[in-house]
């Protein structure tokens, strides 16, 4: 050790390697650190302290010279750091013994400090992929392609496409699309009407792709080769583009000054701990200040999923206005989903174009006199003027399982009695749950999405009840201008679609379905009073308070996680 070595006598068993000056530092400074005789404050098990900003105090424990004194991470890293020669982060971390988030954080303080230059280089790395590797290995597909055209004799006259590709080394299944799309593109040759001929001047050897794409896999630096060439390579997914912020640290000549002065770690604590507390220590020592504006890295902790949010506020929102909870099943007996609903059995929405069959065995457990009264509800109607569809009715077709399109069929086994037992007016209830739908996927339909499911069951409701119900509802997401449509549903008279009015695009997308139901409905299950009920879109209601323009940014494989990461769920 040359002398230069910043000595820890915090007694804290942080530990850290040694740290050696580096050689370009002005010679002859040395870090000091006054022992104030405070004990051990940090555990062992504790990280980094969090922060710690500026210079805590300037002591005069010395006559001559006026030391400064900086949080430890700052010491290190000032002492790790060059006046001549610039240092990355990651460089000045290892000899500092410290973490790299703690070296930046430190990096920045002291640059707020002035006693730090930081320079920032933004760099654009490229990675071969999985897909680019292999080829570096077999050739590109074209390349193959190309090579088979020629063996088969493509370059004297056109010959079968099938022939050369059934000649081509691996070449099968989407590598054939990739060969001939690229195979036309480079010049390689030409196809037309099944043959294909091959350009004899063409040199598959000399490929700008392939040979940027073999500098990658060798880790060669790739800065003489044509960012458009990059293009494509990222564009054919056979490397991927990444850009990072580079910082380069210098000491400035006021962090030159410094050092040469004298800089020690401030004997400052930056955290209570049970420690401290039952030995009474608390009191004697110093707490760091913590410099709430320094930058610091941006650190991606987890979070809680936008629709959650959305949802864990829709209910919220729904026990606010008096509303309990219900609970069942995802894949249950269409009777629940729809023969209590008086869906006809030959309803376009009772096939498998729009729900998802589940191969297991029928539902067994169905009340039976419920079942005899929905029947017959299907077959002769209810009530003196009632009417049935005169169209067939199976227990059989009513006892299959499919994963249920709406969350109505819990509705229905509250209202039946089934689930929490006979329930007298008034009562609410409702669920923010999954259903499953056929649909095409598109940038307002998912095969599976959220609905908020209620009802109220009450003596006397009326359409403004209902009304009244969502202005009150949607008002408390900011949501002012809801629109009602009259809609037809087999279960609901009257029924009325909702919209909403898009915050960016303005556009009115349909955000529920409602109405009071039928006696057909309410009859068999045994239910006297009115209800009136509704199945709201929560990815909708979204949309609307997020202002995300496709379904599809909200959830799945191709949500953009950058808006999942910063949006705000507002209420
Ligand atoms: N089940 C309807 C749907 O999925 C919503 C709804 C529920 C409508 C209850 C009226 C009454 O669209």
């Amino acid at each position: 050790m040359c002398g230069l070595r910043v000595q820890h006598n915090t007694g804290n068993a942080r530990g850290g390697p040694a740290r050696q000056s580096r050689p370009d530092r002005p010679r002859g400074i040395r870090t000091v650190h006054t022992d104030s005789g405070v004990t051990p404050a940090i555990p062992a098990q504790s990280s980094e302290p969090l922060t710690s900003g500026r210079p805590v105090a300037l002591t005069t424990t010395d006559t001559t010279h006026t030391q400064m004194q900086l949080p430890e991470p700052q010491v290190a890293v000032l002492n790790a750091a060059s006046a001549t020669e610039e240092t990355s982060i990651e460089q000045l971390a290892e000899p500092a013994g410290i973490e790299p988030e703690t070296a930046t954080r430190a990096v920045f303080e002291l640059r707020d400090q002035g006693l730090l230059e930081v320079t920032e280089r933004e760099v654009v790395e490229y990675e071969p992929t999985h897909e680019g590797r292999t080829y570096v290995e077999t050739g590109l597909p074209e390349t193959r392609l190309y090579r088979a055209a020629v063996d088969a004799g493509a370059d004297q006259g056109a010959v079968s496409m099938g022939q050369v590709i059934g000649a081509a080394d691996g070449l099968d299944g989407d590598a054939v699309d990739i060969a001939l799309a690229n195979f036309g593109r480079k010049g390689y040759g030409t196809i037309e009407s099944g043959e294909l001929s091959a350009d004899p001047d063409a040199d598959p050897d000399a490929d700008p792709e392939a040979e940027a794409l073999a500098a990658l896999v060798a880790g060669a630096g790739v800065d003489d080769v044509a960012a458009g060439v990059l293009d494509r390579l990222v564009s054919r997914s056979l490397a991927a583009r990444r850009d990072r912020t580079e910082r380069a640290v210098t000491l400035s000549d006021a962090g030159v000054t410094a050092l040469m002065e004298g800089v020690e770690a401030a004997e400052t604590v930056d955290r209570l701990t049970p420690e401290l507390l039952t030995s009474g220590e608390w009191d004697d020592v110093e707490f760091a200040e913590y410099n709430v504006e320094a930058d610091a890295p941006a650190v991606q902790g987890g979070t809680t999923h936008v629709l959650r949010q959305t949802a864990e506020r829709v209910k919220d929102v729904l026990v606010g206005m008096g509303f309990q909870e219900m609970d069942g099943p995802h894949a249950d007996a269409d009777f629940w989903i729809n023969d209590c609903l008086f869906m006809p059995q030959d309803h376009p929405a009772r096939t498998h174009w729009d729900r998802f069959a589940l191969d297991t065995p029928p539902i067994d457990d169905l009340p039976d006199d419920l079942v005899d009264r929905v029947e017959s509800a299907h077959r002769e109607g209810v009530g003196a003027d009632g009417d049935g569809y005169h169209s067939p009715w199976s227990e059989d077709f009513a006892r299959a399982i499919a994963l249920r399109g709406h969350t109505t069929s819990l509705s229905m086994r509250y209202l039946s009695g089934e689930q929490v037992g006979e329930l007298d007016p008034p009562q609410r209830f409702f669920s923010v749950e999954k259903v499953y739908r056929n649909d095409t996927l598109d940038a307002t339909h998912l095969l599976e999405f959220f609905q908020i499911e209620g009802w109220v069951m009450a003596e006397d409701l009326s359409v403004r009840d209902l009304m009244g119900t969502f202005v009150e509802f949607y008002e408390q997401f900011g949501i002012t201008d809801i629109q009602f449509k009259p809609h037809y549903n087999p279960y609901t008279e009257p029924s009325f679609e909702l919209f909403g009015r898009h915050p960016t695009t303005g556009e009115l997308i349909e955000i529920g379905n409602s109405g009071m139901f039928r006696d057909e409905v309410l009859s068999p299950l045994g239910v006297e009073s009115d209800v009136m009920a509704w199945g709201l879109a929560l990815e909708r209601l979204a949309m609307l308070t997020t202002g995300a323009e496709d379904i599809r940014d909200l959830h799945g494989t191709l949500a953009d996680l950058e808006f999942l990461r910063s949006a705000e769920v507002t209420y």
